[in-house]
């Protein structure tokens, strides 16, 4: 039995991607996780602990709708696990000539306001007291400084555009509650979706399932100090530079 005092809400939104829906399942799993708002294009499947809802993050009245839906019980953690690299004809770049604004405008829509986008409403009103975690998934290759591949052009950036948000959040959420936290996150290369047609490189042990990703990730939220807001953080828990 869930002793409500000790456990808390939270909230993915993504629930319906690779990462998204393990972190979902493992922090459903928890006993100090009340139960997950899991947000979707499409809903998932309600079930015990698991409250669906719908979202675009293309529409930010699905947005300010979701927060609405959870004025009561507010989410003390939210993970972003949202995400774009490829699809709709959009692939990722080796050289600059195949640069298109299609690309950009897509996967900056994705990647980087739309997170924004749900932070402005999901932190219209945080706690004011207690530890608060916003955390969105992020990529190693949107650290500017670590860039030594190139390619990649239009996730890089809004990669490096979201991991400049985050910070920004953190600034102004640490203003009013010193306990808040918010940070963006590299999963590893991950065996989803998204990672499927680019990971030749990746060796066998080097490749995670979706569930030992979303086990480290949560282990490095777990761990996380207010000190530690703004940064990029590895699925190990280092840091990833800008
Ligand atoms: N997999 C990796 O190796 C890897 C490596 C580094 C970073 N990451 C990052 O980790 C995150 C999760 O990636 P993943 O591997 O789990 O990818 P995934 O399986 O493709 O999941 C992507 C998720 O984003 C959602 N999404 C995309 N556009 C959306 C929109 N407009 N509105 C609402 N939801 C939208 C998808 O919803 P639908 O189901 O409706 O399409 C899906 O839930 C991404 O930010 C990715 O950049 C992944």
């Amino acid at each position: 039995m869930v002793d409500p005092f000790k456990s808390f809400p939270a909230c993915v939104f993504g629930a319906s991607g690779g990462i998204g829906a393990a972190l979902t399942a493992r922090l459903a799993a928890r006993a100090d996780v009340s139960f997950v708002y899991a947000g979707a294009r499409l809903p998932v499947t309600a079930g015990e602990k698991i409250r669906a809802f719908a979202f675009d993050l293309e529409e930010e009245a699905s947005l300010a709708n979701a927060t609405t839906i959870m004025a009561d019980e507010p989410p003390r953690l939210i993970i972003v696990a949202t995400g774009m690299l490829h699809g709709g004809g959009v692939q990722p770049e080796k050289s600059l000539k195949a640069q298109t604004g299609d690309a950009y405008a897509r996967l900056f829509a994705t990647n980087a306001t739309g997170p924004a986008l749900i932070a402005k409403h999901m932190l219209a009103r945080p706690p004011r007291e207690r530890r608060f975690v916003f955390a969105a998934l992020s990529a190693r290759v949107g650290s500017i400084s670590d860039n030594r591949l190139g390619g990649w052009h239009a996730y890089r950036a809004s990669k490096a555009a979201l991991n400049m948000i985050v910070r920004n959040i953190a600034i102004e959420l640490g203003r009013t509650n010193p306990q808040a936290i918010a940070v963006t996150l590299h999963p590893g290369t991950v065996d989803t979706n998204l990672s499927k047609p680019f990971r030749r490189n990746a060796t066998r042990s080097g490749l995670f399932s979706a569930d030992y990703a979303a086990k480290r990730l949560l282990e490095v939220v777990d761990g996380l100090t207010p000190e530690q807001s703004g940064q990029c953080l590895a699925w190990d828990g280092s840091v990833i530079p800008s």
